[in-house]
């Protein structure tokens, strides 16, 4: 995956575990840890899964449990910083931003040759519900997702659930159900 993932991963672990933690992340494979977050640099994916599971080792969790967490983490860091404008221009409301995906993914993949981002169709909605697919271009990434829903639920300052109600290899069906979160209309 390219370099970006790497660099929300890094942040995450440094932010939860200080840098001691992505130092032997990095360290137990002989990576020099600055050598794999290049933003635009695309690295293999078993990379990208090897830096994964030392990191959800290191939160002591289950890697699905981990890759919810990230997916999480993702969402706060693509938000953020240099990727903000971007992030905010898809979308005003879940629904919209959802349906818009492939569109960031598209033009992202136009400047990143070689980027493999899926694809997310909503198949139907009412107020405060609606349901999705996603065409993953790799295979086991639903506790991931999961968490980027869960991370856009609280971007937009929703409470809500995340269902599963379909699954094949790489296409999988979600509902998510939200309601206004009138505690936390903090959003800047
Ligand atoms: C500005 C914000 C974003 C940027 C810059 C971005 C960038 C990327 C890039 C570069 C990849 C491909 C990685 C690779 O193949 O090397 C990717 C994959 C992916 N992105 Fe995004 N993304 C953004 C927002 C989102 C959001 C908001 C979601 C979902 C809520 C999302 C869901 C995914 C998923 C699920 C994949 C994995 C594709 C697969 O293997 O099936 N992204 N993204």
């Amino acid at each position: 995956m390219y370099g970006m993932v790497h660099t929300s991963l890094r942040q995450m672990v440094t932010e939860h575990l200080g840098d001691g933690a992505w130092e032997r992340i990095c360290g137990s494979k002989n990576i020099e840890s600055t050598d794999v977050t290049h933003p635009h640099e695309s690295y293999k994916d078993e990379v990208t899964l090897d830096l994964l599971l030392k990191a959800a080792n290191e939160f002591d969790l289950s890697i699905d449990d981990f890759m919810e967490l990230f997916g999480q983490s993702w969402i706060r860091y693509a938000s953020q910083g240099k990727y903000k404008s971007m992030f905010r221009a898809c979308g005003a409301d879940i629904q919209t931003f959802i349906g818009n995906l492939d569109s960031l993914h598209g033009a992202i993949s136009s400047a990143m040759p070689g980027t493999k981002t899926g694809s997310f169709k909503i198949t139907s909605s009412g107020s405060g519900w609606l349901t999705f697919r996603y065409r993953a271009a790799r295979p086991g990434l639903d506790s991931f997702l999961r968490g980027l829903m869960k991370g856009l639920m609280n971007y937009f300052n929703l409470l809500g659930s995340v269902n599963v109600i379909a699954s094949e290899e790489r296409t999988i069906e979600i509902l998510l159900k939200f309601t206004p979160d009138l505690s936390n209309d903090v959003r800047t």
